[in-house]
């Protein structure tokens, strides 16, 4: 395997690649950011290269670092085509491919018989009115690309909404899937390294209020060593397919049925933050140790129980935090701004019980 590397080059200054630089830097690593403005999380945290400075461009960025890696799945894959002609680029040019289409990922979780919701690509009118005729209703309209948060989706429970669905977020390719009647969502993070080795976080329980991550709960309760290991079993094929470097998320819905994939993300996931304090290595350091050709980090659980609590919009009542035991703030740097992703908090329990006290005490942290 190549050498081990040691500037890392990120593609964005959000909170994702602040969290990055916190955990890769005790590895010896040094980050530079290419974002938009200096008042991004990240932008202290390392070398900030940003579109607006003539002195530092994207150009320099790449210079600076021996191999480049991203926030978002909405990075352009011309753009990482481009870089990767010099540099390296993990998570590969398939991988976001792939994964910044709705289509296209659920091309390939049938390919892989992975489950998913029946789904149809429409692109106007008359194909949706056709595609809500063979997937019936409820079921939800998203655009192919660029959503996050629940945004740009409309969920259709009568026909007699079609033409509203279109008029508010047509005009532009969308996909329709069913609406799956699920008990609860999960998500799995695994991470693959280039010497092709694999390992997987236990599931965890997310909950969403209004499209946004609220809570995530890890392990999730009741699962059983069949349910995780079906969801390896995914996550294996998706790693192997894609020749996937770094973290690997999958959104899951949990039904009567069983498992059934929602969407998979190439980078680092909100629903893993609690590995932060949760987990022997936490995803972050997990990534940095994939795309730098070391050797991967155990991701067992700490304790028996971790949360995460999301802080969105307002900072809230932070103080009460700060002399709680087992409880961990991790704040952005971000301005207040309703639905915007402000920091979180992590909690580990020896108990349920704990964790209900815990969760209690945090109530005005909760949706
Ligand atoms: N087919 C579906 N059936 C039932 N609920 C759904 C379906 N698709 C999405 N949802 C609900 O909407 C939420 C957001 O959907 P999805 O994950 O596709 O969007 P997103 O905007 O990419 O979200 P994020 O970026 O927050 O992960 C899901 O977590 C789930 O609660
Ligand atoms: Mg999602």
């Amino acid at each position: 395997m190549a050498n081990v590397a040691n500037k890392i080059g990120v593609l964005g200054a959000g909170q994702l690649g602040r969290m990055l630089a916190q955990s890769g830097a005790p590895l010896g690593k040094e980050f530079g950011f290419y974002g938009v403005s200096e008042n991004e999380p990240a932008a202290q945290l390392g070398h900030a290269f940003f579109a607006s400075k003539e002195t530092k461009s994207l150009g320099d960025l790449v210079t600076f670092s021996d191999v480049i890696t991203y926030e978002s799945e909405n990075t352009d894959v011309a753009l990482v085509r481009e870089i990767a002609k010099t540099t390296p680029v993990y998570p590969a040019e398939k991988s976001l491919y792939m994964s910044q289409h709705r289509g296209r990922e659920k091309g390939l979780f049938d390919q892989l018989n992975i489950p998913c919701a029946p789904y149809q690509i429409v692109d106007s009118l008359e194909s949706l009115q056709q595609a809500v005729e063979e997937i019936g209703l409820p079921a939800v309209l998203k655009t192919t690309t660029e959503g996050y948060d629940g945004k740009g989706q409309f969920v259709l429970k009568e026909s007699t909404q079609i033409e509203q669905a279109w008029a508010e977020i047509g005009g532009k390719e969308l996909v329709l899937e069913g609406f799956i009647d699920f008990q609860r969502e999960l998500s799995m993070i695994a991470v693959r390294n280039a010497n092709n080795e694999h390992v997987y976080y236990p599931l965890v329980q997310n909950v969403h209020h209004e499209g946004i991550l609220r809570y995530t709960i890890a392990p999730a309760r009741q699962v059983s060593e069949a349910l995780q290991q079906q969801a390896e079993g995914y996550m294996q094929g998706l790693l192997d397919a894609l020749d996937h470097v770094g973290v690997l998320t999958l959104e899951l819905f949990d039904t009567l049925d069983g498992l059934v994939a929602n969407e998979m993300a190439p980078r680092v996931h909100n629903s893993g933050h609690w590995t932060q304090d949760g987990a022997v290595t936490d995803q972050f350091e997990n990534h940095v140790r994939a795309i730098t050709g070391m050797p991967l980090g155990d991701t067992s659980v700490c304790q028996p129980l971790a949360a995460m609590i999301n802080i969105i919009g307002k900072t809230g009542p932070v103080e009460k935090v700060q002399n709680m035991p087992n409880v961990f703030l991790h704040l952005y740097g971000k301005e207040e701004r309703p639905n915007r992703k402000l920091g979180h908090i992590n909690i580990v329990a020896d108990s349920e019980e704990a964790l209900f006290e815990t969760f209690k005490a945090l109530s005005d942290f909760l949706p």
